[in-house]
């Protein structure tokens, strides 16, 4: 959460640039942003909005904000600055009351209401007291605990000084300048060289030259070429970015299953080897990823293979993890800091970490022993749609190398079918855009979906939506069920299960709708097998849901108080 960048540059530039370069971190955090060009400090509420200031500069740093400390005001926007150092920062300071007061304590007087701002005001200080700011930065990193990836300047100084600890940093290596960014997106248009800081780096960057340290030593570190595509800044003809995505599905999706019989088959049976060879494997996710996730556990469960899922942020609570232990982390942008953390606390409980990703030089990617990657090219929209559908790919095909029925090869084309149901679920959606609760209901497979579903439903339509087991319902929540509550009911073939919990909600007067296999549901899925089925019925409730924010006019790419990327704890 959050996005930094700042450019060195030996030809001037201008904000503008910086800014255009700024909005393509937009979708870390959208809620305030700013930037500092030596010459002028901006911070502004909202959107960033390209600023027609022509000042040529050589160095700039610039920040958009998810906020975690301190409500979105101008002040707590960044850059924060103190004296003659200005800095951005993403990540969370832990420590930070006591610094602060201590700080306060010696005159200092704050602005703002951010963690942040402690450590301009420190280093600040630190200069007060006549030491240099290459020697005061490994100072601030070991007083400081948390997380961090900071850009930091200082008036008459012409470096940019950078410092990481967990949140992602990235050096990109420029004709005639030098990017720092939290991701890759910000110079993926005009570079594929890379320098990726490890935890506790830092780093001091000029135009053309950069030098990286780390616990008092000089690092020699090289630029690595990194493969990706440039940003997709245009929707097409798609008014939404989400809609674009999920008309990709069908192509991403081939272009996964193609790859796992090619470019990544080596990988792919590694993978295979290392889940016959633990005990027991578990998946690790937050969000979207974790319903994948669950998918997955329940396909190897049911090949015999003692898999389970277990949410990211719960996950030294619930799992005990040693040496015999697989742990896969299923991440879309790879830099999930809950899924860090329940990876980190695997390795050190000695398990073997492996990962399923979607960005690549992702931090997740780079701490893994093995990475597989899912292919569905950038998500730009928040809510997860196309990486969803291959990561749950991913899974179906890990369990067919189990043995697990077929049926992957034929996705690709049935995703395209279920694409051309959008009329029936926008008539649905219209219909259903005024209620202010819904419940979704699944069993087996039908149950991740469930939760996938009434997750979409929530995020971009903020309609209060449950997903829920079929089973449950009847011990508790049948009780909210009254006169027109609209239920969605996922029944693959039949299921005489799900048609009981089905027929407990409509005998009270619940407006049913089934999403299922056999032609009297309402949306027909042509699925020959109940992770198809799964799948498919996932890109339904997509449509569904966008086409129900899409009826409330909520701004469906990104969501109020939400990020695509999720780096804090
Ligand atoms: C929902 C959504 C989130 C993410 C979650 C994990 O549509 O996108 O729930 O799935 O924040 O993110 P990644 O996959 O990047 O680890």
């Amino acid at each position: 959460m959050c996005g930094i960048i700042s450019i060195s540059s030996d030809k001037p530039f201008t904000s503008e640039e910086l800014l255009t370069r700024l909005k393509r971190l937009e979708y870390r955090g959208y809620d305030s942003w700013g930037y500092w060009n030596g010459k002028k400090l901006t911070k502004e509420i909202g959107r960033i909005t390209i600023s027609d200031d022509k000042e040529p500069v050589t160095q700039a740093i610039s920040h958009t904000r998810w906020a975690t400390h301190g409500g979105v005001t101008q002040e707590n926007a960044h850059p924060h600055r103190a004296g003659k150092v200005t800095i951005v920062h993403n990540g969370i300071i832990e420590n930070w009351r006591e610094i602060k007061k201590d700080l306060e304590a010696k005159g200092k007087t704050f602005l703002s209401e951010t963690d942040s701002e402690v450590i301009v005001q420190y280093l600040n200080h630190e200069r007060e007291q006549g030491k240099e700011i290459h020697n005061i930065i490994p100072a601030f990193m070991n007083t400081f605990k948390g997380t961090f990836a900071a850009l930091i300047m200082v008036d008459g100084d012409e470096n940019v000084y950078a410092a990481k600890r967990d949140s992602p940093l990235a050096l990109g290596i420029c004709d005639g300048r030098l990017i720092l960014a939290s991701d890759i997106y910000a110079f993926s248009d005009i570079t594929k060289q890379a320098i990726f800081f490890d935890n506790d780096e830092w780093a001091i960057i000029t135009p053309k030259t950069y030098m990286f340290y780390k616990d008092g030593k000089k690092l020699d570190k090289q630029p690595q070429t990194f493969e990706w595509e440039t940003l997709e800044e245009d929707k097409k003809e798609y008014p939404h970015f989400m809609l674009k995505e999920m008309h990709e599905e069908p192509s991403v999706n081939r272009r996964l299953i193609d790859s796992l019989a090619t470019d990544q088959k080596e990988s792919f049976e590694k993978l295979v080897s290392l889940i016959k060879k633990a005990r027991k494997t578990v998946f690790t996710a937050a969000g979207t990823a974790y319903h994948a996730s669950l998918l997955g556990a329940s396909f190897l469960h049911q090949c015999g293979v003692n898999a389970q899922a277990i949410i990211a942020s719960e996950f030294e609570n619930f799992i005990t993890i040693d040496k015999d232990t697989l742990v896969i982390a299923v991440t879309q942008s790879g830099e999930t800091m809950d899924v860090i953390e329940a990876l980190k606390y695997s390795k050190a409980n000695g398990a073997t970490v492996a990962s399923i990703v979607n960005v690549p030089y992702s931090s997740i990617e780079r701490m893994s022993s093995l990475s597989l990657q899912i292919l569905a090219g950038q998500e730009v929209a928040v809510a997860s749609t196309k990486a969803f559908t291959n990561q749950a790919s991913m899974m179906l095909a890990l369990a067919q190398a189990f043995g697990y029925e077929n049926g992957l090869d034929a996705l690709p084309k049935k995703l395209s079918g279920i694409l051309s149901l959008e009329p029936e679920l926008k008539t649905l959606a219209e219909e259903l855009h005024e209620q202010h609760d819904l419940y979704v209901l699944g069993r087996k497979l039908g149950y991740p979906v469930a939760r996938e579903i009434a997750l979409k439903i929530k995020e971009i339509s903020y309609v209060h939506a449950e997903g829920m087991m079929g089973g449950e319902l009847k011990h508790g929540t049948i009780a909210l069920i009254e006169d027109g509550v609209p239920v969605i009911s996922l029944i693959y073939d039949d299921d005489a299960k799900m048609r009981g919990s089905t027929q407990e909600v409509r005998a009270r007067g619940a407006r049913v709708v089934v999403i299922g296999t056999t032609k009297d549901a309402d949306i027909v899925i042509p699925a020959d097998s109940e992770a198809e089925f799964a799948i498919l019925a996932s890109t339904v409730g997509q449509l569904l849901a966008y086409h129900i924010a899409l009826a409330r006019n909520c701004p469906i790419d990104k969501p109020r108080n939400l990020a695509k990327s999720v780096t804090v704890l």
